[in-house]
């Protein structure tokens, strides 16, 4: 595969960007995108399941987000909602405040990017509750702002020596059932997650001062984790019994992600408030929060505010793929295609003892790769070389969690690209079984 001319723009771009907002993996530098294909500056082409990172559910360039956006291009690129009022911004409020879960009255607050709606997450919930203390959980991601780090624990180096963090904040495990903490297993387990909980009420951490326990529907940077259905309601239920807000972290479950509209419907719950990003825009800055008017309402004027937030482009690229999700039948095809997908991966575990776990809901699916059955220790070298490989077979693929390859096309995908990605991905398998793909690249696909 020739790619002179990406390695030129690699090598420029290490001359003059920072290393610390970028994982690597291989050096594609994208020219165009559309679909489900990307196009590199070398001509290459490659079927996305990454979607850059869970934010192009529709597609890349879906012609009518295009138009949208040259549209209102026209007409104001930006006039600040800080002081002023704008028609696309009404009009996908009352949108998004329809495809929410919650059959009451509703209010939102916009910013750019899920991290800063994190920080939002954390005022909105003291503010209303008049308490201080926030639980969160290991291995989740909220963002990378000093509040939505300080409830993350995905890790270590992403906190290493920029402390102090926000004081109140509490990390429980996450019902990990593949690599139970616990060493228990799924069947005979007694919920020791959520009991942890319990018994951190009853000894040191008042509930009574707790203002929201806040948490992804399904973890996404974990390695896709699915929580049990159980302990979502037991924690649920908790929340309830404790008037602790009870928040969920849909940045990444969002939009039809996981086969609903948003990943906490698998639960059959209603948050008191839901934190959206990535996907919201098609790729146009944005971040939301949504929760009953009462709660947004305990936030003093300008305490959440940004200039540019719910930027008119953003607003109508928004609204647009609303439209697009319902009229292409964006959600029931990530639940079918997500199914598909699953079941020819399950082929693939039988086949290659390397793959420890398949999980994962709609088009949000994690491979899990190991050195051993019965140790499951993580296999990071597998990961980063069946990346690189996959991708000089045409293919973008990821790793996050250290081992866990990330599958999250465009919701637009068929079966037809399933069966050609599932296709490489069997071959690079092989390839890494025999010992066919080199320790170099292990220089470049680093992962995380
Ligand atoms: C679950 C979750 N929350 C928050 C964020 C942070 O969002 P952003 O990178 O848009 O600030 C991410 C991003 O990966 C995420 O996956």
């Amino acid at each position: 595969m020739n790619t002179k001319n990406c390695e030129k723009i690699v090598v420029e771009d290490q001359k003059y960007l920072s290393k610390v907002s970028r994982a690597t993996y291989y050096p594609l530098a994208v020219k165009r995108a559309k679909g489900c294909i990307v196009e590199d500056e070398d001509g290459n082409e490659f079927i996305d399941l990454l979607s850059s990172a869970a934010v192009i559910n529709t597609g890349h360039s879906h012609p009518k987000i295009v138009q949208a956006i040259k549209n209102q291009a026209d007409q104001f690129i930006q006039y600040t909602s800080a002081y002023m009022y704008h028609k696309p911004l009404v009009e996908l409020s009352k949108k998004l405040i329809e495809k929410t879960p919650g059959n009451y009255e509703k209010k939102i607050i916009y910013g750019l990017s899920g991290s800063d709606s994190s920080d939002g997450a954390i005022k909105l919930a003291r503010a209303f509750t008049g308490r201080s203390k926030i639980i969160s959980f290991i291995q989740s991601y909220h963002g990378s702002t000093y509040g939505a780090l300080s409830m993350s624990a995905v890790s270590l180096g992403m906190r290493e020596n920029i402390g102090p963090f926000l004081p109140e904040m509490y990390h429980f495990n996450y019902p990990t059932c593949y690599r139970c903490p616990y060493g228990k297993e799924k069947n005979s387990c007694e919920l020791e997650c959520l009991k942890q909980i319990e018994i951190a009420f009853e000894y040191y951490l008042p509930a009574n001062e707790v203002a929201a326990i806040v948490i992804e529907p399904i973890a996404g940077d974990a390695g896709v984790i699915v929580p049990p259905k159980i302990f979502m309601t037991r924690l649920y239920e908790l929340c309830k019994k404790n008037n602790i807000l009870f928040v969920v972290d849909e940045i990444q479950t969002g939009f039809g992600r996981t086969g609903k509209w948003f990943g906490i419907e698998h639960f059959d719950m209603v948050p008191d408030i839901m934190i959206l990003g990535k996907a919201i825009a098609s790729g146009m800055p944005l971040s939301a929060l949504v929760a009953s008017s009462e709660i947004i309402a305990s936030l003093e004027t300008l305490s959440h505010a940004f200039t540019n937030a719910a930027n008119p482009l953003s607003c109508v690229a928004s609204s647009t793929t609303i439209d697009i999700i319902d009229e292409e039948k964006l959600v029931e095809n990530s639940k079918i295609m997500g199914d598909y997908f699953l079941d020819r991966l399950d082929n693939l575990k039988k086949k290659h003892k390397i793959i420890g776990d398949i999980r994962g809901k709609g088009l949000t699916i994690g491979v899990d790769l190991i050195t051993d059955e019965n140790t499951k220790e993580k296999n990071t070298a597998a990961a980063a070389k069946i990346c690189y490989r996959a991708w000089e077979k045409g293919l973008i693929l990821t790793f996050f969690a250290k081992n866990v390859l990330r599958i999250q096309p465009p919701l637009t995908i068929d079966e037809a690209l399933i069966d050609e990605s599932v296709k490489i991905l069997d071959e690079t398998i092989e390839e890494y079984m025999n010992g066919d793909i080199s320790d170099d690249v292990l220089k470049q696909s680093k992962g995380w």
